[in-house]
């Protein structure tokens, strides 16, 4: 089931993380205001999830105002002009229009008129799938500087009359800048897999051509986040943990020599059976979903980032990133920061 790959051969040109930035829109929800507008609690959301709140983008707020937001923050903190990236890749399920791609609003928002841009779409998985490709272009000699940006407005494909998926998700973006730098190792090793067999236990049925927008289908709210829940949490526990074993083998490395934890921010409990499994303390793991919610592609930059600017990460730190999301789609990475 699923496919791996990873980094290979001491000659390749290492990408690093050179910088890192984030935007989360100013609206805060409640778990009191969905109290309001769903039948649910705050005490179901808090025990069944750990959300406390989430941020939702303004009517006039897009997927790429919030990607370009973190990308011109990464630019100011890593002293990169706007013309001297190669290459954009957006990771996103939110994407402003069918086509063009996110990835061309935020190359001429930004101003990096040079880019070449395109997204990727790993739903949730998605900003881990696309730090890997830019490490490839990296490696490849292909490119010097690539942006790859993890945006979503996730309150968009809501359906905010299903108690059990509308509390769970939140808007915001996060990104980072990769090069080669010298003496840093960057990414280690990757896991990459999917399982196209489980396509129906979280997806968004219609809009696309396998079920165009008509009246019935707005009717049954078809173009909505549809999940079966308990589903994938098994899914997620079973794939981020073999994921993550997979990544620490190829990188030679044990759990206990990561400084972070840097996983998808989806579901506490998740999260915590991933670290008992592990044998690894939740200390240990970066959780913001109590803020945030579950922000599908941009949970991981956005956490980084935060970790970042709190001072919490030092050169030569091992940080292991692991996701998971529709599709079926899951991946891990491990870097040296
Ligand atoms: N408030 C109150 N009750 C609710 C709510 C709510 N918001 N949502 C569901 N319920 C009810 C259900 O209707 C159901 O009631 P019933 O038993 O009468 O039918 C009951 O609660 C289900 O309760 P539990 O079995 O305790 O729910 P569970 O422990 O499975 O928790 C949850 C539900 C939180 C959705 C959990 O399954 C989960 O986190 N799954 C993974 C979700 C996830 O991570 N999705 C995204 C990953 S990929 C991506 O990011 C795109």
């Amino acid at each position: 089931m699923g496919n791996s790959t990873s980094p290979s051969g001491s000659a390749r040109i290492s990408a690093s993380i050179v910088s890192t930035g984030m935007y989360v829109p100013s609206r805060v929800l409640t778990n009191a205001e969905l109290e309001k507008m769903v039948d649910t609690t705050d005490e179901w959301i808090m025990s069944r999830t750990g959300i406390r709140e989430r941020r939702i983008a303004a009517d006039d707020e897009f997927t790429s105002d919030m990607g370009a937001k973190a990308a011109q923050q990464a630019l100011e903190l890593g002293g990169v002009d706007a013309q001297e990236i190669d290459l954009i890749i957006v990771a996103t399920c939110t994407s402003d229009t069918v086509f063009p791609s996110t990835a061309c609003y935020i190359q001429s928002k930004i101003g990096a008129m040079r880019a070449a841009a395109f997204d990727v779409q790993a739903a949730c998985s998605g900003f881990l799938y696309a730090l890997v490709t830019a490490d490839q272009f990296i490696a490849a000699g292909v490119y010097k500087t690539v942006m790859v940006v993890g945006a979503e407005k996730l309150s968009s494909i809501v359906n905010w009359q299903d108690r059990n998926t509308c509390v769970l998700f939140g808007d915001g973006a996060g990104a980072v800048i990769l090069r080669h730098r010298e003496g840093g190792r960057g990414l280690l090793a990757y896991d990459l897999g999917a399982d196209g067999s489980q396509t129906n236990i979280l997806s968004v049925p219609a809009s696309g051509c396998r079920m165009p927008i008509t009246v019935e289908v707005l009717d049954q709210r078809l173009n909505y986040l549809q999940m079966s829940g308990k589903e994938v949490f098994k899914c997620a526990v079973n794939a981020m943990n073999r994921s993550t074993e997979i990544c620490l083998e190829k990188a030679g490395v044990k759990p206990e020599q990561i400084r972070w934890f840097v996983p998808h921010q989806a579901n506490f409990r998740i999260l915590d059976a991933v670290a008992q499994r592990m044998n690894v303390g939740m200390e240990h793991f970066v959780m913001n979903l109590d803020r945030y919610g579950n922000t599908s592609a941009a949970c991981m930059p956005i956490a980084l980032h935060e970790t970042v600017t709190a001072g919490k990460l030092d050169r030569g730190d091992l940080v292991l990133m692991v996701s998971f999301g529709g599709g079926l789609t899951w991946a891990s990475v491990i870097l040296e920061w």
